[in-house]
């Protein structure tokens, strides 16, 4: 049940605005107080009437209507009265106001002045889903503790079996009473006491004191999974290689330049550890000799010898002690029946395949497959999203 919980729910302009009605009624079910907020464009795809009749309350559709009046000051009351918000449908537009802090009408400026925890449920077409604005504005929303659910493959409004459709209203409520303050399931809640050691991002293999060789990871997934892992209640130690993200906050963050050094962090960090990622882009050659000079422009060509680095990944696999160990493969083709032998050659516990396209990218499509050849495929979806998928399998196969 949801007695004494305040939940607002926002409505935007998608069609399936329609859908909020059996969100509220649902939530009214479970005795929550349901207060509804909807943009211009949603009063033209639902009635407001009718979402004021399920819900009880008054519908708040701009910033200066007299029906909220008994309230001192209606929306920052309201804001800060909600134990959660669920925007649902939630539209691009509205992504990208909130991301960028725009508060131009009486939900986004509600959201802005609001605590609580926001839900969103978003539904578009999917090229809009996909196109690179929204990707940038969820994985930002993510990162500042907003959830997303959805959105799921299924039929569009345009015809088009896609991505781009919103959660199904029951899910959206079973999303919400985890996330609420109190809920047993809270998601804040469910890695504490465990110590988890993600790695992240490229090294960088010295040529001479100004050049290296190094690779296109960005660090955003393994970043997503630090971050992630932190927001589940997880002790974090994330060695990072090299990557423009800022460092998240409440992590140990150790800062490697190379596989050697990035192999001696961990190895000196691994002891205790419950969980341990690769989700690291480690070079798997470096120059035989590094110059300690710059080397000049002299002869037409030059050689450059490679000699392999250590497979960390490996070693933690044959050093194996009870943790639980996961690695990553990016590849271009076979993807399953590679990252199987991954698997198996480097003795891990789970490992997620991914295209090699996807590095660079905000988003990802992931495969997560177990020790007993179980394969999860996961469509595309924000790479916070993804964290939370991995480590949801990771919760599942260690509890
Ligand atoms: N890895 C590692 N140390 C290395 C190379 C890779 O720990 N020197 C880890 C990566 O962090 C990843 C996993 O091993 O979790 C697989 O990396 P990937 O580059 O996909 O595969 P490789 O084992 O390097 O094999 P190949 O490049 O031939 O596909």
């Amino acid at each position: 049940m949801l007695t004494n919980k305040t939940i607002i729910v926002g409505v935007t302009g998608g069609i399936a605005a329609y859908k909020a009605c059996e969100l509220v009624s649902r939530l009214k079910k479970l005795n929550a107080d349901v207060w509804v907020v909807m943009t211009a464009a949603a009063t033209k795809l639902v009635g407001p009437i009718t979402l004021r009749t399920l819900s009880g309350n008054p519908v708040v559709t701009d910033l200066f209507a007299d029906e909220l009046s008994t309230l001192p000051v209606p929306h920052i009351a309201l804001a800060q009265k909600a134990d959660i918000i669920i925007i649902a449908p939630c539209t691009a537009n509205i992504i990208g106001k909130i991301a960028n802090g725009i508060a131009d009408d009486a939900l986004t400026t509600i959201v802005m002045a609001s605590p609580a925890q926001k839900l969103i449920a978003p539904a578009m077409n999917a090229e809009m889903w996909r196109n690179p604005a929204v990707k940038k504005n969820v994985s930002w929303l993510e990162s500042r503790d907003f959830v997303f659910i959805g959105p799921e493959e299924g039929k569009l409004a345009c015809g088009s079996e896609d991505i781009g459709v919103m959660s199904k209203p029951r899910a959206i409520v079973k999303e919400a009473t985890r996330l609420l303050p109190g809920s047993k399931t809270a998601s804040a809640a469910d890695l504490t006491g465990k110590k988890v050691l993600i790695t992240a991002g490229g090294t960088r293999e010295a040529i001479d004191p100004v050049r290296f060789i190094g690779n296109r990871s960005s660090g955003k997934m393994g970043y997503a999974l630090a971050e992630a892992a932190r927001q589940r209640g997880a002790e974090v130690t994330l060695v990072s290689g090299s990557t423009h993200l800022a460092a998240p906050e409440g992590i140990t963050v150790i800062k490697v330049e190379d596989a050697k050094s990035m192999h001696e962090a961990v190895i000196a960090n691994r002891a205790g550890q419950h969980i341990i990622i690769m989700a690291a882009a480690v070079a798997d050659y470096r120059p035989t000799i590094t110059f300690w000079q710059k080397l000049k422009k002299e002869s037409e060509t030059i050689k450059l010898e490679l000699s392999k680095t250590v497979d960390i990944l490996a070693d933690l696999g044959r050093l194996k002690n009870g943790t639980y160990l996961v690695g990553f493969a990016a590849e271009t083709n076979d993807h399953v029946e590679n990252a199987k032998a991954k698997m198996s050659e480097k003795n891990l516990d789970l490992i997620i395949v991914n295209d090699a396209s996807a590095i660079e990218q905000d988003s990802s499509e992931i495969k997560i497959i177990d020790k007993h050849g179980n394969v999860d495929e996961h469509p595309e979806q924000a790479k916070h999203q993804s964290a939370n998928k991995i480590l949801d399998k990771i919760l599942s196969q260690i509890t």
